[in-house]
């Protein structure tokens, strides 16, 4: 049985294929379309996963959506017909999204693959969310909480969930906190406030706190109310999310906190790099960013109590956009008294298709079976011989982007000496400040670079990392940056009671490093002494578990600086072409594609 998972409409789309309960291929449409967080409709990530599979859309079975449409118009209808008729040209704009999108995600689904209406399935956001992040974990039984910014009416669920004898997962509905009362829509309202990017910066908050003292959290208690069973309210006189024009945010919520930040206004913290004076105003939002950070974790220790009590289970999964707040996971894996908290690769609506997928996929018949993690994309090997380098560069490299990048290039050249001695050479040029892209096989899902499209740097190199910061990624430096390393060394710089704990393989969650490892990973290292750690499993990465080995074996470093291979402003790349691209273009010294070594001259 072959099923079609897609999520769109809100943010990264995406689409994915399962065969028999197993995933086979999943990958977002921002991939292809080369726009960040695309939230069109996958058309483009549907044809690339068919194509790789080698599926032919008459072989599709179902095809799931992540979400019921109709339920989500209902919603919207609501909340805009609560503002009318002073909201009445937001009213009309939004009928008209929504009749001429939304409600139409089973024509464009037919209009992509063929598949009829009566074979299109559509599952509630939340259960896709839970369902996902459930399926990933392959554990026995868990409590599940997904928290995002709103599906259809529900902005936080807490589900239990246990696999029966014949494999079925068993996921049941026990909370639903309903819309507008939203964590991720109020603490993306203070992301728009502190003048970062809307469902796309809400790690520069996160990042941000770690600067502050949370002054303002008594002000952030009296807008997320904890309630006394755990779960929570939001005054919705501080916001106004009718409008999507300007931040959603009131009269009562500016006079708490002040105006708000214009993004045009320098932010001087740095943990890369040197800091300079800090103005008091920029002071100001750090706090306010301190105090959101603070009252989200409350919240959501408090979910997580609630969540332990009525399940009793050893085991909480979390999913939803919020489940990508590191430092709230980090604290939860130390402090929540679950014995197991597991973060998915893809916890936001990337994810959300392949959850839909196998939702559908277990209704009907094939449950999925086993975990998996996150290389689930495409890959391009046998596409890729070193001779074909140069008719790549001309002919793909002219037909996808401008030639005046063309121009700039000094040309490149490439060799395959095979895998030890690329590690060795790696290493080397690491060892001498160099920057490295490093491509190998399928691509990651989800926002995190995990050794398959990473760019590499010394986590003891301030210089390179600077470098890496300002020609390549042009990353604001009070973002701190993530490290990978191999779990045999986690002792080295964790302090684990029970081991590797599963929450730390895929860089979800931050932990401070011990003091005397910390000059390992002094680019890595945020200013609270924390690091967000890929902690790697051979049998999950080989090559790149490799790569780490030899690094240490030449430096005595255990671990890499790990950051995502894009450019500024673009998603990680996809191909090698694109790879080759962000290679030439930027300040990256040279780059592994697959078992080819490739050198600017
Ligand atoms: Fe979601």
């Amino acid at each position: 049985m072959i099923v079609l998972g897609i999520s769109s409409d809100f943010h990264d789309s995406s689409a994915c294929l399962v065969k028999d309960g197993v995933p086979l291929v999943t990958a977002a449409e921002e991939r292809f379309s080369y726009q960040k967080h695309d939230s069109g409709f996958p058309e483009l990530a549907i044809k690339s996963c068919l194509r790789w599979a080698g599926v032919q859309p008459e072989e599709i079975d179902f095809v799931a959506y992540h979400e019921e449409p109709v339920v989500k118009f209902s919603r919207i209808m609501a909340s805009r017909l609560q503002g009318f008729p002073f909201t009445a040209r937001n009213f009309a704009r939004t009928v008209r999204e929504i009749v001429l999108g939304q409600l139409w995600v089973k024509l464009d689904i037919f209009r992509a693959t063929g598949v009829s209406a009566d074979k299109i399935h559509m599952v509630p956001h939340h259960l896709s969310h839970a369902t996902y992040a459930f399926s990933a974990a392959n554990l026995p039984r868990a409590a599940i909480l997904v928290i995002d910014a709103v599906g259809e009416w529900t902005s936080t669920s807490l589900f239990s969930a246990e696999r029966g004898d014949d494999g079925n997962p068993r996921i049941q509905l026990l909370d639903a906190v309903p819309y507008p009362h939203s964590l991720g829509m109020v603490y993306s309202a203070f992301t728009a406030f502190l003048g970062f990017r809307v469902n796309e910066s809400e790690n520069s908050t996160m990042a941000l706190a770690s600067f502050g003292t949370p002054r303002f959290a008594g002000e952030v208690r009296k807008i997320i109310r904890a309630e006394s069973d755990g779960l929570y309210s939001v005054d919705p006189d501080y916001f106004d999310f009718s409008v999507t024009d300007r931040p959603p945010l009131s009269r009562k919520f500016y006079s708490a906190f002040g105006p708000a930040r214009s993004n045009k206004d320098k932010l001087s913290f740095a943990c890369v790099g040197e800091s300079s004076p800090v103005d008091p105003r920029m002071q100001h939002y750090a706090d306010v960013a301190a105090s959101i950070q603070t009252v989200l974790e409350e919240i959501v220790f408090a979910l997580a109590a609630r969540a332990k009590r009525l399940t009793g289970v050893d085991s909480l999964c979390l999913a939803g956009g919020v489940a990508l707040n590191c430092s709230m996971n980090g604290r939860l894996i130390r402090e929540s008294g679950f014995k197991n908290v597991f973060i998915p690769p893809d916890p936001g609506d990337g994810g959300g298709a392949l959850g839909a997928a196998l939702y559908v996929s277990a209704k009907f018949g094939a449950p999925a079976r086993k975990g998996f993690g996150p290389y689930l994309g495409l890959d391009y090997s046998g596409r890729l011989q070193t001779g074909d380098l140069a008719r790549l560069e001309i002919h793909e490299i002219l037909q996808h982007r401008s030639k005046a990048a063309v121009k700039k290039f000094g040309g490149f050249k490439s060799e395959t000496p095979g895998f030890a001695a690329i590690a060795e050479r790696v290493s080397e040029k690491l060892a001498r400040g160099q920057v490295i892209g490093w491509f190998q096989g399928r691509f990651e899902n989800g926002p995190r670079a995990l050794g398959n499209r990473s760019l590499l740097v010394d986590p003891r190199n301030a210089e390179a990392t600077r470098r890496l910061s300002r020609q390549v990624k042009l990353r604001a430096p009070f973002r701190p940056y993530a490290c990978s390393l191999n779990e045999e060394k986690a002792s080295v710089f964790f302090d684990f009671k029970d081991g590797v704990p599963a929450g730390t393989r895929w860089m979800s969650s931050a932990h401070p490093v011990r003091p005397q490892a910390r000059e390992f990973v002094s680019e890595a290292l945020h200013v609270d002494g924390t690091t967000r750690p890929q902690i790697l499993a051979r049998a999950e990465n080989q090559k790149y578990h490799d790569l780490i080995s030899a690094w240490e074996a030449r430096s005595g470093c255990p671990a890499l600086l790990n950051t995502s291979f894009n450019e500024s402003g673009y998603p990680l790349v996809s191909s090698p072409v694109d790879a080759i691209l962000a290679f030439l273009r930027t300040d990256i010294d040279a780059l592994v594609v697959d078992d080819v070594l490739i050198e600017k001259v």
